[in-house]
């Protein structure tokens, strides 16, 4: 991935965070996702009252783009933090990481920690979700 397209994808991340609906934890979530058609999808965290209902920026960004007829990926971008503040590396969960076995190569999805355009860290998703099950497992 070219530096330029990083730095675009931290800040479409970063731009989400004012987006997020995160009342419970305060904590603000953004994301940006590439697709296969050069499109760039954002999400944001949107929290629920019942707590089990919230969905993660990370998903919120997939179920963006899957809905809209994407089904290949090429990198994630996440940029989290209390009351949106960025300190540190916000990694995607467990669902999310799930979610992104569903649709992305292992190998070649890039995971993108953002904390800000200079400071960020790249990351694999086998590398995220090592010896992932994914769709290649029920053919
Ligand atoms: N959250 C995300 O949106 N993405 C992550 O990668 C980590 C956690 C959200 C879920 C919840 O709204 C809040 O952050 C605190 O867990």
């Amino acid at each position: 991935m070219n530096e330029q397209l990083v730095a675009h994808m931290i800040e479409a991340a970063i731009a989400q965070l004012k987006f997020s609906y995160a009342p419970y934890s305060e904590f603000k979530v953004g994301a940006s996702l590439l697709a296969g058609s050069g499109k760039i999808y954002t999400g944001c965290n949107i929290e629920n009252a019942a707590y089990t209902p919230s969905n993660c920026a990370e998903r919120t960004a997939f179920f963006k783009a899957v809905s809209e007829g994407e089904r290949k990926f090429h990198a994630i971008c996440i940029a989290g933090g209390k009351d949106g503040i960025l300190t540190e590396y916000t990694a995607p969960c467990g669902v999310c990481r799930q979610v992104m076995m569903e649709f992305c190569s292992p190998d070649t999805f890039k995971v993108i920690l953002a904390i800000s355009k200079e400071q960020y860290k790249i990351y694999t998703l086998n590398e995220m979700l090592p010896f992932g099950f994914g769709p290649a497992n029920l053919v």
